[in-house]
C-alpha cells in the first residue's frame, strides 16, 4: 500500500481555509469556564477567526500590538478573555505565566508531525505544576484520508507527552459525521485523555 501524502500546513493554509469557510471544525457555542471566575488564554494565528470569535459572542473587545514577536492580543472588555493573534510555536509563559488548565481541542492534530515533538515541550513548559491538561485526538485510517486534521495515535500520545506528564485515557467516542464522508473514512473516533505533570 502506498505511504499517505500528508498535506503540509502552516498559518497561511489555516488563513485559506478560514477566508474560504472551509471550517467543519468551527463550533460556535462557548463553554462556560469564564463565567466561573477564570482568565481564559488562547493562541490563534488567523485575525479573522479571532474577530469573528468576539463578534459572535457580543463581547466588546481591544486588540493591541505584541511587543516581541509579530502579531496582536485580543483583550475582551472584561479582560477575562485574552486571545493571542501569532503563531502557537511563538507562544511562551513570558506572555501569561503557567496555565492551570490546558484544552487542546483541533491543535495537535492541526499541526504537521514533524513539529509535534516540539509542540509537546513547548506546550509541556507552560503548565504550572498543579495544571489538568485534556487533549482531543483523532482516530481515523490516515491511508484513506491524510489530514488535516491529522491522526495521532495513542501510542504517539505517550511518546510526545509520557516522559513528563501523567496519561489517562477518559473516553473514546465515535464521532462520524455526515461532512466526513467526503474524507473517504468510514470510521472516526475521538480520543479523551487527561494529563497532569509528573
Ligand atoms: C482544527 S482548527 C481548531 C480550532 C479551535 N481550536 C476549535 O476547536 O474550534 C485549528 C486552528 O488552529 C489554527 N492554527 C493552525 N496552525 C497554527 C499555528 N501555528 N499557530 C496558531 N494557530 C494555528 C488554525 O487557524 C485553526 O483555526
Amino acid at each position: 500500500m502506498s505511504e499517505p501524502q500528508f498535506t503540509k500546513v502552516s498559518p497561511k493554509y489555516w488563513e485559506e481555509k478560514w477566508d474560504k469557510r472551509k471550517i467543519g471544525f468551527h463550533r460556535s457555542h462557548m463553554d462556560n469556564l469564564w463565567e466561573e471566575g477564570h482568565t481564559i488564554i488562547g493562541v490563534e494565528c488567523v485575525r479573522s477567526a479571532l474577530e469573528e470569535f468576539f463578534e459572535e459572542q457580543s463581547i466588546k473587545y481591544t486588540v493591541s500590538d505584541l511587543q516581541n514577536i509579530e502579531g496582536s492580543l485580543f483583550t475582551s472588555e472584561d479582560k477575562r478573555i485574552r486571545l493571542y493573534c501569532c503563531d502557537l510555536f511563538k507562544f511562551n509563559s513570558d506572555f501569561e505565566g503557567k496555565m492551570d488548565a490546558v484544552w487542546d481541542r483541533g491543535s495537535l492534530v492541526a499541526i504537521n508531525k514533524d513539529e509535534r515533538q516540539r509542540y509537546s515541550e513547548n506546550l509541556t513548559n507552560l503548565l504550572s505544576p498543579d495544571c489538568r491538561y485534556l487533549l482531543e485526538t483523532l482516530e481515523y485510517d490516515e491511508t484513506k484520508y491524510p489530514g488535516p486534521p491529522f491522526y495521532v495515535s495513542e501510542q504517539q500520545v505517550h511518546d510526545l507527552f509520557g516522559d513528563r506528564m501523567n496519561i489517562t485515557k477518559l473516553e473514546r467516542v465515535d464521532s462520524l459525521e455526515e461532512r466526513h464522508q467526503s474524507w473517504g473514512i468510514d470510521s472516526l473516533f475521538e480520543n479523551l485523555f487527561l494529563m497532569t505533570l509528573k
